[in-house]
């Protein structure tokens, strides 16, 4: 799979599709995910952003209108849409998929150039949920910081995953 055909997407926005999908498939080697696995993880990857560049009221609304657009395109696994769908928030409904991309998204290496990051980002195959635990975290932070409304979906999701070793 690549970018689908209905996608809209500045310059800036596919290199960082790219860089999504990139690090995923290098999770998916080094933690021996089947084929069909890794490219469901793909799949995500590819279409998570695919609407990001589109005119909405609400930068929000581009998770759950890229689903909609890829289950009509003929995408039918329950987990790739729901990754696609709640990528900006999180959601404690998430297969691995879901789980993935989340974590793809915030570790890739073209946000910035911040070694935790990084460092983050190697830790994916051995630790995963440790990970998932501290990127759900400094996003959540980011969101109480900017005094933004928190969204229950991301409280649901660090509940799930707090608390546990
Ligand atoms: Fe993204």
């Amino acid at each position: 799979m690549s970018l689908p055909d209905w996608a809209n997407v500045s310059p800036e926005r596919r290199a960082h599709i790219e860089r999504v999908v990139a690090l995923l498939k290098t999770w998916a080697d080094a933690m021996h995910v089947d084929a069909k696995e890794r490219d469901r993880w793909l799949r995500a990857g590819w279409l998570h952003d695919a609407l990001r560049d589109a005119p909405f009221n609400d930068a929000r609304a581009h998770g759950p209108a890229a689903a909609d657009r890829a289950a009509a395109a003929g995408e039918t696994d329950r987990g790739v849409l729901d990754a696609v769908r709640h990528h900006t928030v999180g959601s404690a409904g998430w297969d691995d998929v879901g789980r993935m991309l989340y974590l793809a998204d915030f570790l890739e290496p073209g946000r910035d150039d911040d070694p935790e990051r990084e460092r983050l980002a190697r830790w994916v195959p051995m630790q995963r949920d440790a990970v998932l635990r501290e990127v759900i975290r400094r996003r959540i932070d980011w969101i109480l910081r900017s005094g933004w409304p928190l969204p229950e979906a991301a409280v649901t999701f660090w509940n799930q995953l707090a608390g546990r070793s």
